[in-house]
């Protein structure tokens, strides 16, 4: 296993290339069981989650093919090249458990799989360090159009018996007790494409991942209206048909990157990024006091050296994200005075102060929420990962500390962060990834 060694104190300067979003690849990618013929997703980054989705839809029955990056493309990093997916064989129907407890994305199959085969077997996601991850909504939105389901030896087994095996369209809510769920808004909206008459999804997630699988959907010949609100129509269609697909950037990474210029006092111009997708991060940063410019597509992030205390709660999209909430902590540790961060959507996500307080960070958890009273440095330290954005904080952190951070781990940051190390040292990080112990 690797582990990344950081020596802090290097203010970061000059150019990064925001990948496509892992979170709007993952269920993009198993939309294309529902496609006739070859649909060619471009932007998709080169990441283990990715390797895992595409691992599974080979099971499932497709041929997926990567074309070598393209030299120059004025649309989107020229990181990677185009991934062309082709459904040969709807034979197969299980997403086994060896796959699915390496990345709970699998699930997103489920909905497609039953529209398109009318059956699924998935292995049921297991625990998850960031806390209570269940499926039910996912199960219940599927059943409201028709499916019928039962849980034998640890997986889900879906089928559509009704109906000619058809799916069948209609008005259902799809809230939960922390709000929305977006990968549960996805597979339903998928799965009603192709059920038959009309569906509409009330409490819908309004994520532009959301929007961004909605968008390929359409261009397949769905008829689709309403994403990004929280109201989604859609009028059910025979077919879908293979397409072409530019994902949308990670919203994610831009905000890490946001983060990593303000916590080393640096100067960053983020390429290929929405800041549309990111207005809850960008009101936190200016408050902290991080100055964020967007000139033709370019952001450009540089902070004062004096950073405010805040408050931040997470909350569903447009608010601030649950998956930027460990990095922003990283940065409040050096704000100068006490900042508050509640979390709502996964109030056990705190698996990172632990950690952040072994490199002198000042963290106390009260339930959801957590005190942060900042302090003048951070030290070095040897810490763990312990999942994908919890990694990225300590990252940050390693940035700014003073001496050596070791890292171990950091599988969980290949996960959702493409050439990590190499985009950060391009801008002056000093970071290398060794083999660990
Ligand atoms: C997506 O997960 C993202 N993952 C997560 O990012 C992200 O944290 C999350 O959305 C919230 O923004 C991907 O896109 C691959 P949810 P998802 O269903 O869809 C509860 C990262 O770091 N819930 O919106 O699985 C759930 O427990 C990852 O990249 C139910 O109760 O999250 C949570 O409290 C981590 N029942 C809340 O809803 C359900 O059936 C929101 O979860 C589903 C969810």
């Amino acid at each position: 296993m690797d582990s990344f060694l950081i020596h802090g104190g290097n203010r970061l300067k000059g150019k990064v290339e925001i990948s496509g979003s892992k979170n709007s690849s993952l269920p993009i990618l198993a939309a294309c069981l529902m496609a006739e013929g070859t649909t060619t997703i471009k932007g998709v980054p080169r990441l283990s989650d990715i390797d895992s989705m595409t691992k599974l839809l080979v099971e499932l029955g497709c041929n997926t093919h990567r074309h070598d990056p393209l030299l120059t493309d004025e649309e989107g990093p020229v990181l990677n090249g185009p991934l062309d997916l082709t459904v040969t064989d709807e034979s197969k129907s299980e997403a086994r458990y060896d796959i699915v407890k390496t990345m709970r994305a699998s699930i997103c199959v489920l909905g497609p799989l039953l529209a398109k085969r009318g059956r699924a077997v998935v292995s049921i996601p297991g625990g998850c360090a960031i806390g209570d991850r269940p499926v039910d909504l996912h199960v219940r939105g599927l059943q409201k159009l028709g499916a019928d389901f039962h849980y034998e030896n640890g997986n889900i087994v879906g089928r559509v018996k009704g109906n000619g095996g058809r799916l069948k369209g209609c008005r259902m809510y799809l809230g939960g007790p922390q709000g929305p769920t977006v990968l549960g808004t996805i597979n339903v909206m998928c799965a009603a494409a192709m059920a038959e008459g009309d569906t509409v999804l009330v409490g819908a997630a309004c994520e532009p991942e959301v929007g961004d699988c909605a968008e390929l959907l359409i261009k397949m010949g769905a008829h689709i209206s309403g994403h990004g609100t929280p109201e989604i129509r859609i009028e059910g269609v025979d077919k879908l048909k293979g397409t072409e697909h530019r994902v949308i950037p990670d919203r994610i990474e831009c905000g890490t990157f946001m983060i990593a210029a303000a916590i080393t006092n640096g100067e960053l111009e983020l390429k290929h990024c929405n800041l549309d997708h990111l207005v809850a991060v960008v009101d936190r940063l200016e408050e902290i006091g991080v100055h964020i410019e967007r000139k033709d597509g370019t952001i450009f992030v540089n902070s004062a050296r004096r950073l405010n205390p805040v408050e931040m709660t997470t909350q569903p999209y447009p608010g601030f994200p649950t998956d930027v909430q460990a990095q922003l902590m990283a940065l409040l540790c050096l704000a100068d005075g006490m900042s508050v961060v509640t979390e709502r959507i996964f109030p056990d996500r705190f698996l990172h102060v632990g950690e952040l307080n072994r490199m002198g960070a000042r963290i106390r958890k009260d339930g959801s929420t957590a005190i942060i009273q900042g302090v003048k440095e951070l030290q070095g330290a040897a810490v763990m990962a312990s999942d994908l954005r919890a990694s990225a904080a300590l990252v940050l952190a390693g940035l700014v500390a003073k001496g050596t951070t070791r890292i171990d781990r950091i599988y969980h940051m290949d996960r959702g962060y493409e050439k990590i190390e190499q985009k950060l040292r391009a801008v002056g990080a000093d970071m290398e990834r060794v083999k660990e112990g």
